[in-house]
């Protein structure tokens, strides 16, 4: 059996290159349980998913069997995953890739002024993307020819400053989507975002428990964009 490695971006500190944990599975211990994220994972069309983002799965579902903490930001990664794959039509890299660049920067000058603005919208796009997630559960034909979210920036934010980390973990992908699920979750992994998402946890989670058991997730949505945006507002950087 070939391993399978499972790849867990931390951000560390402030700011620093994330470490890389990697946990080995087998093909046939490949962890698969009703927890919650794999659950609401489990909306998205097996066809679509590749070996990337299975493992991605699996350590979401480790994160999500954590401490609160681990929880809120496995719940939050989750949603902001399951909007890069509700559509169809992959969308782009480029809010996720803004982000990280603005943060680098911030943390290169050490002046967070011009990342606040990048944050809100980061935050606002995602609290008003969750509806992507509701329609995906409740008509998934409603989304599948429909295109992911797109920005309007330089090479689709295929290029942002961990490319280097992510490059050597997708270097065996063509699919696009795969990158931009790798910039999203690099964008909901820094330690601004992991605070807005700690924040909303409580709704985040509610959110993912109604789209798994199949009940309208319209009224948990709205709850957990307001979550977001109330975190979002008072986050200290
Ligand atoms: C911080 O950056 C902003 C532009 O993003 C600039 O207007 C401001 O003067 C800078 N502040 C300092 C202390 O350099």
């Amino acid at each position: 059996m070939k391993p399978i490695v499972l790849v867990l971006f931390v951000a560390a500190g402030a700011f620093a290159a994330p470490s890389v944990v990697l946990n080995e599975y087998s093909e046939n211990e490949l962890p698969r349980s009703n927890s919650l994220t794999e659950r609401a994972f489990g909306l998205i069309d097996g066809g679509d998913v590749n070996i990337h983002i299975l493992n991605l799965q699996a350590v979401l579902k480790d994160l999500s069997e954590r401490d609160p903490r681990s929880q809120a930001l496995a719940f939050g990664q989750t949603l902001g995953v399951l909007v890069d794959l509700a559509t169809g039509i992959p969308g782009d890299s480029c809010a996720s890739a803004a982000l990280i660049n603005a943060y680098a920067a911030g943390v290169k000058s050490g002046n967070f002024s011009g990342f606040r603005s990048v944050l809100y919208n980061f935050v606002h796009q995602l609290a008003s993307n969750l509806k992507l997630i509701v329609k995906l559960a409740s008509n998934p034909a409603s989304v599948r020819f429909s295109t992911g979210p797109s920005g309007n920036c330089l090479g689709s934010g295929r290029s942002y400053q961990f490319e280097a980390a992510w490059d050597a973990i997708l270097s065996s992908s063509s699919s696009s989507r795969s990158n931009n699920v790798g910039a999203t979750i690099t964008a909901l992994s820094l330690p601004p975002v992991a605070q807005v998402l700690e924040a909303a946890g409580e709704s985040t989670s509610h959110l993912l428990r109604a789209v798994a058991s199949g009940y309208d997730a319209s009224a948990a949505a709205a709850s957990a964009s307001k979550a977001l945006l109330r975190a979002v507002e008072r986050i200290q950087l």
